[in-house]
């Protein structure tokens, strides 16, 4: 469609993020559906992508920017998948979301392009509306045991995240974001490297 915005990283980090999800989230069927709710959609091509290729899971799609919504719903629109719902505004930092289930929540590259707070919000609400053993899937880049995994993920860092904002920046798995997720009640459970120096991080309500 025509003037829909466009993440060029969509298309290199679509197909393995699917994998990746393909793997981790249980199965479902049309008779016995689950919702996965995306937070941070921002132009929406990952739910237009993944959503027809994960057969039984409802997405929903959301974004605290209330202008992303209907790039989101202009790309599931084209994706022709009906499983796909209109998106809804979620900003994680709300004590409480527009929803108050989700068998999985997803969340590609926010936590380093938001204060830490965003991290702190996304994590409780995870906990909220997660059930036992259900996962929170992360994206995107982390550093590991306090440094960064590689000179391009610091260059990153410095020159474009921190940068533009102070409150901005590569979180770290082990120092930061498992700290933090562990007080919520979720465990770390998984840890993937993935091309490009990103990661998806599986932390599952316990
Ligand atoms: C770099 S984009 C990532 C978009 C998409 N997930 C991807 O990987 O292409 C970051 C997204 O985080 C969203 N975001 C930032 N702060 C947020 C918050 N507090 N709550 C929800 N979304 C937020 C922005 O609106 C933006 O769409």
């Amino acid at each position: 469609m025509p003037g829909l915005r466009h993440a060029p990283a969509t298309l290199r980090n679509r197909e393995p993020i699917l994998l990746a999800l393909q793997r981790i989230l249980p199965p479902a069927t049309d008779a016995a559906p689950r919702l996965l709710l995306e937070i941070a959609s921002g132009t929406g091509e990952h739910a237009a992508f993944m959503a027809p290729r994960l057969p039984g899971w409802i997405w929903q799609p959301s974004d605290y920017d209330a202008d992303a919504l209907a790039d989101i719903d202009g790309h599931a629109r084209e994706s022709g998948c009906d499983r796909i719902r209109p998106a809804i505004r979620l900003d994680v930092q709300a004590p409480a979301w527009p929803l108050e289930a989700a068998d999985a929540i997803l969340c590609c590259n926010m936590i380093h392009i938001a204060p830490w707070s965003a991290a702190e919000g996304l994590m409780a609400g995870a906990a909220r509306l997660l059930g036992p053993g259900a996962p929170l899937v992360l994206y995107g880049p982390f550093k590991r045991h306090g440094a960064h995994t590689a000179p391009s993920n610091a260059k990153f860092d410095a020159e474009f995240l921190r940068a533009r904002n102070p409150d901005w920046g590569v979180r770290c798995l082990d120092t930061e974001v498992q700290p933090l997720a562990e007080r919520c009640g979720l465990a770390l459970a998984e840890v993937m490297e993935m091309p490009a120096n990103n990661m998806v991080v599986v932390g599952r309500r316990s």
